[in-house]
């Protein structure tokens, strides 16, 4: 599948591509990462893409044709691309919704919007709007590599490793048991004697209870959620 992000900052996405993990081993796959630049796509000779808002008010407004240029230019290189705004009134993202997206065949389009707003007309012209928290950013391109990074770890092939995503945090909707590795006793601190046992039954049992306990102390939200199916 592919990614495609419009964005005023390529820049800003294109050295965290290029560094991380997923980024290189996106690129390295048949689809990849493309970065659409709005500014391609701004109007006239300055290549603008706000405006004041109607009404008065402080702040600048992106407009909606050069949001719609890119977007229908990312569409005819990719038809069936998820159109996703990135804004924090969307719905908020997670574990479930990364997995949803992984599903997606052609891939996903999200589009970072910036500045103080945009142009109501937009929302007309995407699938849906997603958020990743609540708190502001001054636009969407964090949420853009949240969203990649976090979707494109479950491709298969980007992470290499199907054991490891299927135990961790949120696989299974608990946090993760405690890991150890060497040396055996730390500052004082020991490795549990179960995981030395090489019982395999029992290291099972003990990591469950582990991640039940933990889950129920720290995020008892998750079990709920779990529970509710
Ligand atoms: Cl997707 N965009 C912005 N600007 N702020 C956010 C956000 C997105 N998600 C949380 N805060």
């Amino acid at each position: 599948m592919e990614f495609h992000i419009i964005t005023l900052f390529p820049a800003m996405l294109q050295g965290w591509l290029e560094a991380g993990v997923v980024g290189r081993a996106l690129r390295a796959q048949p689809a990849g990462v493309v970065l659409h630049n709005l500014r391609d796509y701004g109007l006239g000779n300055y290549r603008q893409v706000d405006d004041q808002p109607y009404g008065g008010g402080s702040g600048m407004v992106l407009r909606p044709e050069p949001l719609a240029a890119a977007i229908d230019h990312a569409l005819s290189l990719r038809p069936g691309l998820r159109r996703i705004l990135l804004t924090p009134q969307g719905a908020r993202f997670d574990q479930e919704q990364a997995r949803r997206y992984a599903a997606i065949e052609s891939g996903l389009l999200l589009i970072a919007g910036r500045y103080e707003g945009i142009d109501e007309r937009v929302r007309e012209l995407v699938d849906e709007e997603l958020s990743i928290g609540d708190y502001i950013l001054n636009g969407g391109e964090l949420a853009a590599m949240v969203v990649v990074e976090a979707v494109g770890r479950l491709l298969p092939g980007v992470l290499g490793n199907a054991q490891s995503l299927a135990e961790e945090s949120f696989g299974q909707g608990l946090l993760e048991y405690p890991q150890y590795t060497r040396p055996e006793v730390f500052r004082g601190l020991s490795v549990p004697e179960v995981l030395l046992s090489g019982d395999h039954a029992r290291i099972r049992r003990w990591r469950l209870e582990q991640a039940e306990q933990r889950t129920r102390a720290r995020r008892p939200d998750l079990i709920d959620k779990t529970a509710r199916g």
